[in-house]
Parts: structure tokens; sequence; C-alpha cells
């Protein structure tokens, strides 16, 4: 089936959460996150992450800002670092992140090839709302589905169904993308077609599914939902 529907994982897809610590360590007097920021924003990450898979298998859902508080406050303590202040103003640029260069010009593409557009996150609503608006993409996109009112995170198959419910279209019609490798095998494993991002270059994670397609950015999205 042609790709009727192009679907985005937010955090580390369309918004670059490196930039929170990248940013902060820029910054005067930050001479000790200087040093880590890099393991920071990888710790922070991975127990943000390892968090929400925890809180769904154990029936124990929370917001993801809370979520990310909480893997903020193990990354720091992890690094050595016990300062309220850099603790605030790292939560601050986390909701005010930047999208990736490329991601304006690449949804107006599909938006101008008659694309619906959106974004399916484990943030909140009001989480998904701030980096929106600061990344200035909100013209680009139909609707910004949260797992918030499905009440368990991804990839957990009732999110997934969101994107049905919402554009009433078939799962085959669907070209979802995410740079988390999981998220792309998973949701590639339920019937989308599926885009990983690896920017990073990282090998694949090893699952009962794979990712359709695998692209180093978001470049080429609008010529591969094209083709498909
Ligand atoms: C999200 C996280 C998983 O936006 O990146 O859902």
């Amino acid at each position: 089936m042609p790709i009727t529907t192009c679907v985005f994982d937010a955090y580390g897809t369309l918004f670059d959460v490196a930039a929170a610590a990248r940013t902060a360590a820029s910054e005067p007097g930050r001479d000790d996150l200087a040093k880590c920021w890099q393991k920071l924003a990888n710790d922070w990450r991975l127990k943000q992450l390892q968090y929400t898979w925890l809180r769904a298998v154990a029936d124990a859902h929370g917001d993801f800002w809370d979520v990310t508080q909480d893997g903020l406050d193990w990354a720091m303590e992890n690094n050595g670092l016990n300062d309220a202040e850099l603790r605030e103003r790292l939560l601050q640029l986390y909701w005010e992140l930047q999208a990736y260069p490329e991601v304006p010009d690449m949804l107006g593409a599909l938006k101008s090839a008659g694309l619906s557009t959106a974004i399916l996150s484990n943030g909140s609503p009001a989480m998904l709302d701030g980096a929106v608006q600061s990344a200035g993409v909100g013209e680009f996109l139909d609707d910004v589905l949260s797992v918030e009112s499905v009440g368990i995170f991804k990839p957990h198959k009732s999110v997934y169904d969101l994107v049905g419910k919402r554009f009433d279209c078939a799962n085959d019609e669907v070209l979802f993308v995410s740079s988390n490798g999981w998220d792309a095998a998973a949701s590639a494993g339920y019937g989308f077609q599926t885009v990983w991002v690896n920017r990073a270059g990282e090998p694949m994670d090893r699952l009962p599914w794979k990712p359709t397609n695998v692209l180093k950015d978001l470049t080429t999205i609008p010529e591969l939902a094209a083709k498909l």
C-alpha cells in the first residue's frame, strides 16, 4: 500500500535530546559538566528509557516528565554532579529542545506531497507542546499523539493503535520513523512500514522484528515515502 501517513517518534528523532546537556556544558561556570556532558546525556537517555519499559511491564505508569526527571537524577548522581541549579537548567533545556536542522524542510515536503503527519511519543502532552512550540514545527503536523491517552509506554501495542484510530488508515499505509532501534523494530512487528534513523551508526537491536528501512538522518524521508 502507498504511504498516506508519516508518523514520528519525538525525543531523539525530531528533537535533539543531547542538546540539553551540550548547551548547558557550553555555558560559563559549568566546568564539571563540560568534562562529562556526553556521558551524562547518554546515561540520562538510557535510564529514562529503562524506566519507561520497567513501568510498562510492572503496570506502574507515570508521566514521562517524571520519568525524565528520575533518569536525570540517576545520571547526575552517576556522574558526580550534585547541583540543584544545573538540574533545573537541564530540565528547562529539555523542555525547549530544538529540532534537528533537516526537520522543517522534511516535514514541509511531506505536507506538500499530501501526506498526513504526526508525532507519536511517550512524552506527555504538555512536554510535547513545549518542544513543538520551541522547535517551531507545529504548522507541519496534523496531530501530536501522546501515550498519556492510553496510559502505557511504547512499545505496547495500544500506543501504536493510536495511529490507525486517529487517521483511519491501514497499518501498511503508515511510515513510522524513530531513532530508537527498539521502537522502529517493534512498530515493524506491529505492521507499520518503518525507518530506523541511526545517526550514531549503532548495531541493530536483537529483537524478534527488524525495521524495514535504515537511514542516517531524516533528509530523504519524503523520497522514501513516495516510493514505498
Ligand atoms: C518518544 C521517545 C521514546 O518520543 O523517544 O516516544
